[in-house]
């Protein structure tokens, strides 16, 4: 009997068409990099990955988007993206992941997706923040949301062999971390604070002999579910709970059947052993370097693309005529 392709799984390398889908974003928002306008980059990062999205053969429903259809007239959760053949996939989509980051020609910006079978994707619902917590192999079984931030820091030096002083915390600088941060600083350890993008701080946390060994903080909800698919490839742990910001969303989250007490690991926000995931630098980072313009008319970027089920992490570089950007970014090139 011939397999019913609606319970087709993805069975080719759909990270190495995604590639071109990251780098598409990336090119079309590189042109507003440092032009101060954050709406205006996340926009033609939108228009760049849309564009790309379309010619891949698949049947994707967007889970992790741009908000809902009302706000957002593109990659809106619950859109339905691709040529509409089988494999049936969940998407998350980030096309500019650090958009102030991004308009003020900051450090880390990218562009990402994360592609999984129907169905095994995390959806947050009203809730737009979680906490988390990422850490690589190593220390992945250490990690905890509930026990006290300065023991899970001693446990953390204790397993690399370092002492405490040698840990480095990296946390989002925000007002609702000023305690974490008071009590990381008199454990001893040290806090990387960043201004904006924490799945590029999750991806830096979870790689070995990074200068960052923790991610801690209270971040949004889809840059959670995107860097738990990249951990999932890369190895090592995010945990993440859910957080309202208010009883209006408490109750929201209470009312769909949300569990606020749950701690969720990287299997629960990205189910399934098929996962596919590729990240395009947009402004230079640890991790990835960002677009340039080493000529006239073209560019280069580089981007992170990975599948769980095969363990593949390449690293792909890529040079762009002037035709290539003009189809991703129209007159802005
Ligand atoms: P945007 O790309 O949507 O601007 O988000 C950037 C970001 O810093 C994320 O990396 C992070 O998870 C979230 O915003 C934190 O939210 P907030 O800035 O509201 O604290």
């Amino acid at each position: 009997m011939a397999p019913d392709p609606s319970n087709q799984r993805p069975d080719r390398n759909l990270a190495l068409e995604l590639v071109r889908v990251t780098e598409a974003a990336a090119l079309a928002c590189a042109p507003l990099v440092g032009r101060g306008d954050k709406e205006a980059a996340d926009q033609a990062a939108v228009d760049g990955m849309r564009y790309a999205l379309q010619s891949i053969q698949m049947d994707g429903l967007v889970v992790i988007g741009e908000g809902e259809k009302d706000e957002a007239p593109m990659l809106y959760n619950g859109e339905r993206i691709g040529d509409g053949t089988p494999p049936e996939v969940d998407i998350a989509v980030d096309p500019l992941e650090g958009t102030t980051l991004a308009a003020h020609g900051m450090p880390s910006a990218l562009a990402v997706i994360a592609l999984s079978a129907r169905g095994t994707m995390f959806d947050p619902g009203p809730c737009v923040y979680m906490e988390k917590m990422a850490g690589s192999p190593e220390i992945a079984d250490l990690l905890d949301l509930d026990r006290p931030l300065p023991e899970t820091l001693k446990l953390i030096a204790e397993r690399k062999g370092t002492a405490i002083g040698d840990v480095m915390v990296v946390v989002l600088d925000r007002a609702r971390h000023t305690e974490g941060v008071a009590a990381i600083r008199e454990a001893g350890a040290r806090v990387r604070l960043i201004a904006h993008g924490d799945v590029s701080a999750s991806l830096l946390a979870v790689t070995e002999r990074s200068p960052v060994d923790l991610l801690w903080g209270i971040g949004g909800t889809p840059e959670g579910v995107i860097s738990a698919a990249a951990i999932k490839c890369l190895g090592g742990q995010l945990l993440g709970r859910l957080w309202p910001r208010d009883e209006t969303e408490r109750t929201a989250a209470l009312e769909a059947g949300y569990d606020l007490q749950r701690v969720l690991d990287r299997d629960d926000l990205v189910a399934g052993d098929d996962v596919f995931f590729s990240a395009t630098g947009v402004t230079d980072g640890d991790v990835l370097q960002g677009v340039r313009y080493p000529s006239a008319g073209g560019a280069t970027t580089e981007s992170l693309v990975m599948r769980t089920r095969s363990g593949t992490v390449r690293r792909v570089s890529a040079r762009h005529d002037r035709a290539k950007l003009r189809a991703v970014g129209g007159e802005r090139f």
